[in-house]
C-alpha cells in the first residue's frame, strides 16, 4: 500500500472569519480575547484568513504534491451554540474546501475536534460534563451527513491529553481551568465522546476512523526517578491509549463513578488507524518538594539542539515511541499515521526545518524497517499560524505568512518536502 504524505492544520489556527457564516464563539475566541492569555496579545479572529483564501492554500498543497490534507472542522461553524441542526453556511465552507481538494487529487482527512469547543457548551461544563460527549457525537453525525460521501479518513479528537492538561489542569490553553488532577474526568468524557462518535460515523458508512494522540517518550533523569517517570508516562502516553485498545484505564486516580457501565466498551470500538503526533521527549524526575501536588516534575531535556520554541530536537524519540507502541500493544495496535510532526523556526530560508523533517522521516523509516506498520506522515504545518498561547510568535509553516498582507511565501522546506514526495513516487 502506498505511503501517504500530507500536511496538517487546525481550524482556529488558520481560518479567521470568526464572525462569518453564522459561526458561534468557541472557547478559543473567548480565551484569546482575555488580557494576558496570549503571548503577543493576538487572537484567531483573522489568523491566515484561510476562510477566504482557501483556494490559494489548496493550490499551495497541490504544488507540494501531497496525497492528503488533514484539517479540522470548527464545531461552532456547524453548530454555533453546540446543539441543534447544522448551520448551512458553515457546512458550505467545508463543502467547498473538500471539493477544491478533491479537484486537485488531494484526500481530505477531517479532524472533528481540534480544541475549539462552542462556548455555549463550555458554559454548561465543557468536557467536565458527560453531556458534552453526546453533543460531540451528534455534531459528528451532522458533519458525516454533509461530507461523508467524500471523506475517506476521519479523526475524532486531536490530542485529548494536551487539551485536558493545558485546558483544564494547568490553564495555559482555553478554557483556562487549573484543576490539576481534578481535570481527569475530561479524559473520560473526551474518550467517551470519541467512542460515541466512532459509532455514529460507522452507522453512516464512514471510511477509516481514527484519533490523533500526542505521545512523548518519557526519560527519567536519574536512577531514583523511575517511579516519577512511570507516573508521567501513564498520564501522557497510556491514559488515552490503554482504554482505546481495550485495556481500561491505568491507575491514575480517576474517580470510578465517572466511568459508567458500558463506557469502556464504547471507547474500545475498533479503529482503522492510530494517529500519532510527536514533537519531543519529556525528561522527568521525582518532585523536589514533599508537598508537591504532582508525583513528578518535568525538567528540560538536555544535550540536544532546540527549535525557536525551545523544544529539543530528538528525531530518535519518534522511533522510540513507535517501537514502544508496537511492543506495548502488539496485535491490538492498528496501523499508524504520524498525524503531526514539525518545528518552529523563523525565516523563509529554513535549513533547520529541513534537517528536522529529514531526521523525523528517517526515524519513521527506521521504525518501519523494524516492523512498525506506519502508513503516513503529515507535516505540522502547511502555513505559519496562530500557535495557541504563543499567538503568532512561533512559525511552524512550510509556507511563510506575512500577517499584515496575508502574502504566502513557500520556504526552503516547502521545496524540500515537494522534492522528497516526488522522489518517493
Ligand atoms: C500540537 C497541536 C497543534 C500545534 C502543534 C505545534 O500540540 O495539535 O495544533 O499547535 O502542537
Amino acid at each position: 500500500m502506498a505511503f501517504t504524505w500530507g500536511v496538517s492544520t487546525a481550524a482556529y489556527q488558520i481560518e479567521g472569519g470568526a464572525a462569518e457564516g453564522g459561526r458561534g464563539p468557541s472557547i478559543w475566541d473567548v480565551f484569546s480575547h482575555e488580557p494576558g492569555r496570549i503571548a503577543d496579545g493576538s487572537t484567531g479572529d483573522v489568523a491566515c484568513d484561510h476562510f477566504h483564501r482557501y483556494p490559494e492554500d489548496v493550490d499551495l498543497m497541490a504544488g507540494l504534491g501531497i496525497d492528503a490534507y488533514r484539517f479540522s472542522i470548527a464545531w461552532p461553524r456547524i453548530q454555533p451554540d453546540g446543539t441543534g441542526p447544522a448551520n448551512a453556511a458553515g457546512v458550505d465552507f467545508y463543502d467547498r474546501l473538500v471539493d477544491a481538494l478533491l479537484a486537485k487529487g488531494i484526500d481530505p482527512v477531517v479532524t472533528l475536534f481540534h480544541w475549539d469547543l462552542p462556548q455555549a457548551l463550555e458554559d454548561k461544563g465543557g468536557w467536565l460534563s458527560r453531556d458534552t460527549a453526546f453533543r460531540f457525537a451528534d455534531y459528528a453525525g451532522l458533519v458525516a451527513d454533509a461530507l461523508g460521501d467524500r471523506v475517506r479518513m476521519w479523526i475524532t479528537l486531536n490530542e485529548p491529553f494536551i487539551h485536558m492538561t493545558l485546558g483544564y489542569a494547568t490553564g495555559e490553553h482555553a478554557p483556562g481551568q487549573t484543576l490539576l488532577f481534578g481535570a481527569l474526568p475530561v479524559a473520560h468524557h473526551q474518550l467517551l465522546g470519541h467512542g460515541l462518535a466512532v459509532a455514529t460515523l460507522r452507522a453512516r458508512g464512514a471510511g477509516a476512523v481514527t484519533i490523533a494522540n500526542n505521545y512523548s517518550p518519557v526519560w527519567p533523569v536519574g536512577d531514583g526517578d523511575a517511579e516519577a517517570a512511570a507516573a508521567y508516562h501513564a498520564l501522557h502516553n497510556r491514559l488515552f491509549t490503554d482504554p482505546l485498545l481495550g485495556r481500561g484505564y491505568p491507575e491514575l486516580g480517576l474517580d470510578p463513578s465517572v466511568v459508567r457501565d458500558g463506557d469502556l466498551d464504547t471507547i474500545a470500538a475498533p479503529l482503522d488507524a492510530l494517529g500519532v503526533n510527536y514533537y519531543n521527549p519529556t525528561s522527568v524526575r521525582a518532585p523536589s518538594t514533599p508537598d508537591s501536588p504532582l508525583p513528578f516534575e518535568i525538567v528540560p531535556v538536555e544535550g540536544y539542539p532546540t527549535t525557536a520554541f525551545g523544544w529539543p530536537v530528538v528525531p530518535d524519540g519518534l522511533r522510540q515511541l513507535l517501537a514502544w507502541l508496537k511492543d506495548e500493544y502488539g496485535e491490538a495496535l492498528p496501523p499508524i499515521h504520524v498525524t503531526e510532526s514539525g518545528c518552529a523556526y523563523d525565516g523563509i530560508d529554513d535549513p533547520e526545518r529541513v534537517t528536522y523533517l529529514d531526521g523525523h522521516i528517517g526515524a519513521v523509516r527506521a521504525a518501519m524497517a523494524s516492523g512498525v506498520d506506519v502508513r503516513g506522515y503529515f507535516v505540522w504545518s502547511l502555513l505559519d499560524n496562530f500557535e495557541w498561547a504563543e499567538g503568532y510568535t512561533k512559525r511552524f509553516g512550510l509556507v511563510h505568512v506575512d500577517y499584515e498582507t496575508q502574502v504566502r511565501t513557500p520556504k526552503t522546506s516547502y521545496a524540500w518536502y515537494r522534492d522528497l514526495i516526488r522522489a518517493s513516487r
